[in-house]
């Protein structure tokens, strides 16, 4: 057995060693030119005058391009087409490429950049959600509504409402390798484009449709990245496209990295939302009616705003039934970057509202959050009694089958002695004065598959050698989760070998076309079953072949243990190949896999956008300085189901990761613009993540034991997104604390920093 096993990341002695090749590692030619982009310094208005004389005659500099100098239609957005490539006669954003420099390295080219004078003739701009909505800036005609029943109604019959919002910032990937591109142009005008991306499959498309040749003619390759987290979906093709450009015009190598400040001010961060809420419960605490308006910042352009701002709205439920339910989304223009994927891809967003609610509804009460929670879960999966039918159904339409966050959460619960220690915590805070902890108790139930359906799909190209080693490709990405080794584990499984057998080499569109993003956590259920399609096939045809020439059944043949046993016969895999491949018998396949069931109406807001959900829970308890508004994280619990994990360790180590990105989210990360736009947390000086010193000094993550309901690669659960939303307990558990200062629920927005925590204390102190 190789699936289910829990074996290091396939990379892991070449990360820790240095030897894990990325881009600015590939060796190039002596001729390589470098990149860089010139940016605007204004949010928003025309350019009047460009004087670019001084980056022309800097050291090492070769050209300098303007949107003038490039191909026509040179759009780099992943859409809407609303992207060029350079700035054309207007900006839209501080730290947009207005033109490029091409120079014989890297230093010189960003030294050169500084060099350019623009003028602008600067029109207002429009920076906040509140700017926008009082603009009416935004994407698409009005706001989208999905609705069930009659919202209304239902708060005006209700027993107990309450209004209020949270808001919260968005986020900068901080993967630790910049965007990068290497474009290498071959004979006859064709184009190898390595990137470091997600989407190998769109790099093709925008270089394609930039130099006006055919896909065939463009093959992009990618071996890993360091880190994506959705900013590489995408955020790569500006430099794809722009060297494949200047590769063309110079015949010559280019390459493009950014260094982390352009990064930071150049890309698209997680999207900041605010969320207003107006909620009607009984004594209990159980919703009957509720209305969420969410406000999503976009930024300048459309990139993947519309499908993120779906999913946020497709997750205002979480794990609760809320039977008269109508959200509105503003997806909202602003002159900023533009926001993109980031982990959830608006899933945390529009979880953390209702999340926010529970904890409102429970103040208001006094009850337990836990109990108010447990009121609202959707029915468990095992009963689902036609009475309960209408319980079992999201706001959109999808039944819940596969429900088990009761069971989990007491699990959780006890495990962590929840109840126990938040007695212990309420005695605590009442005899210490300064510094005070809290606790909380957050579900997740993430809805799995692409919500546009046609990118359910996936390919595999699996080789079985002469000598039995097996060389296979598949259309994911490998940005450190561990996609490779999940994949290669199925291929070993399927063919009975061990998985020092099995190679996986670079993502490659010429090995497997018309591949998805790796996104949407659904890297390893796509790839893995295509994978398998293919490896299947081969096992087959070696199958046939051997029980053929022995004289035996097919379902005489068997592969384990290295070995392919035939009747009484019994050959090792390498031998098992070079007879194969001695009787002429194809030892290459492809794969291919689609999701089944899935279905999705999204103007009317109705289908089964999922083929199933994922779901966790955790426990954070945090104390906070009262005096500073400092805190920390002192023990956080998780249990998280990934269903027959394909591989523990690594689905664990996803877990851990994603609960300190999600915690790092609402607690320290922190993007501050000027009011003149300027992005002023574009390094890590001014822009704090989490460090290693910042995780829960307890830290407690375990695997729900359970197999996927769905028919799944071995039953198992995607598990890189969903356990992100697992930091709200941080959040929720520092608003805990914030409340033990007075006798009000404490309004506290996200990143709660030490400063925002140190206020709403003191607004505390001063309404008690
Ligand atoms: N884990 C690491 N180490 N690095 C990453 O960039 N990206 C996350 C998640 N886990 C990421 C990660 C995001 S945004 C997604 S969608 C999934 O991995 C993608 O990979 P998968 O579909 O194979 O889980
Ligand atoms: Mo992940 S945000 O779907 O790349």
């Amino acid at each position: 057995m190789s699936v289910g096993k829990s074996l290091p990341h396939d990379s892991a002695p070449l990360h820790v060693t240095g030897a894990a090749r990325y881009i600015d590692d590939i060796p190039v030619t002596a001729d390589c030119l470098h990149l860089a982009f010139g940016l605007s310094n204004v949010a928003h208005g025309d350019i009047t005058a460009m004087e670019l004389d001084a980056v022309r005659t800097a050291d090492g500099v070769v050209a300098v391009l303007t949107a003038d100098d490039l191909p026509p239609d040179c759009d780099v957005s992943p859409a809407a087409h609303d992207e060029p490539l350079l700035a054309d006669g207007m900006v839209h954003y501080v730290g947009q490429p207005v033109f490029i420099v091409v120079a014989t390295s890297h230093l010189a080219a960003r030294k050169a950049a500084r060099l350019g004078r623009i003028e602008y003739a600067e029109k207002p701009a429009i920076l906040t959600i509140e700017d926008a909505l009082f603009a009416d800036s935004r994407f698409e005609d009005g706001p989208v509504v999905w609705s069930r029943g009659d919202a209304g109604g239902a708060l005006k019959g209700a027993k107990h409402t309450l209004q209020g919002n949270i808001t919260m910032g968005g986020q900068e990937h901080f993967y630790l390798e910049g965007q990068a591109a290497l474009v290498i142009p071959l004979e006859g005008g064709d184009m190898l484009v390595h990137s470091s991306t997600q989407h190998p499959t769109e790099i093709q498309h925008k270089v394609s449709h930039a130099l006006g040749l055919p896909m065939n003619a463009v093959r992009v390759e990618t071996r890993r990245m360091g880190g994506g987290f959705g900013g590489k979906e995408s955020q790569g093709n500006a430099l794809a496209v722009a060297c494949a450009v200047v590769a063309r015009q110079f015949a010559r190598p280019c390459k493009m990295r950014y260094d982390r400040d352009d990064d930071m001010v150049i890309t698209g961060k997680r999207h900041d939302f605010r969320v207003d809420y107006q909620v009607g419960f009984d004594n209990e605490g159980r919703i009957s009616g509720i209305e969420f308006t969410q406000y999503a910042r976009c930024g300048w352009s459309q990139d993947l705003s519309l499908p993120v701002a779906d999913r946020a709205m497709l997750h205002a439920d979480n794990a609760y039934h809320l039977p008269d339910i109508r959200i509105t989304s503003h997806r909202l223009r602003t002159n900023t970057q533009s926001a993109t994927a980031y982990r959830g891809f608006g899933g945390p967003q529009g979880i953390f509202g209702i999340e926010r609610v529970m904890d409102h509804i429970a103040a208001k009460l006094g009850l337990d959050p836990l109990m108010v929670r447990q009121k609202n879960f959707y029915a468990s999966g095992g009963d689902i009694s036609e009475k309960k039918k209408g319980a079992q159904e999201t706001p959109y339409g999808q039944p819940v089958e596969d429900f088990i966050l009761d069971g989990l959460v007491d699990k959780l619960a006890e495990s962590s002695g929840y109840h126990a220690r938040r007695e212990a915590i309420a005695k605590w805070n009442a005899a210490n004065p300064v510094l005070k902890k809290g606790i909380a108790i957050t579900p997740v139930k993430f809805g799995i598959s692409f919500t546009l359906t046609h990118l359910n799909q996936a390919g595999a190209l699996v080789h079985v050698y002469q000598d039995g080693s097996i060389h296979l490709n598949h259309g994911g990405t490998e940005m450190g989760q561990g996609l490779f080794q999940k994949v290669a584990q199925v291929a070993a499984q399927v063919f009975g070998v061990g998985l020092e057998a099995v190679k996986i080499t670079a993502t490659d569109t010429a090995k497997v076309p018309n591949t998805s993003a790796t996104a949407a956590s659904s890297g390893s259920d796509l790839n893995g079953m295509a994978v398998k399609a293919a490896c299947e096939e081969l096992r087959g045809r070696i199958a046939a072949f051997l029980a053929d020439q022995q004289g035996k059944k097919v379902s005489d043949v068997e592969f384990a243990d290295g070995m392919v046993n035939v009747g009484r016969r019994q050959f090792t895999f390498a031998r098992a190949a070079q007879l194969a491949y001695e009787g002429r018998i194809s030892l290459s396949a492809t794969g291919f896999y689609k999701t089944p069931k899935i279905r999705w109406d999204r103007v009317k807001g109705r289908g089964r956008p999922f083929l199933y959900f994922a779901y966790g829970a955790a426990v954070t308890e945090v104390v906070i300085d009262t005096l500073t508004g400092e805190n920390r994280i002192l023990r956080t619990d998780i249990l998280h189901d990934a269903g027959a994990s394909l591989n523990p360790d690594l689905d664990i180590g996803q877990v851990e990761g994603a609960y300190v990105q999600g915690a790092g989210w609402l607690t320290m990360e922190e993007l501050v613009w000027d009011d003149k736009g300027h992005l002023k947390t574009h390094a890590p000086s001014t822009y704090k993540i989490p460090a290693c010193s910042d995780r829960p000094d307890v830290f407690n993550v375990a695997l729900w034991d359970g197999k996927n309901r769905e028919d799944t690669i071995y039953r198992s659960k995607a598990v890189g997104e969903p356990p992100f939303v697992l930091g709200i307990s941080a959040f929720l558990a520092l608003s805990d604390a914030v409340a033990a200062c007075g006798d009000t629920y404490p309004a506290l927005d996200a990143p709660a920093t030490p400063e925002r925590i140190l206020m709403a204390v003191n607004r505390m102190k001063g309404s008690a």
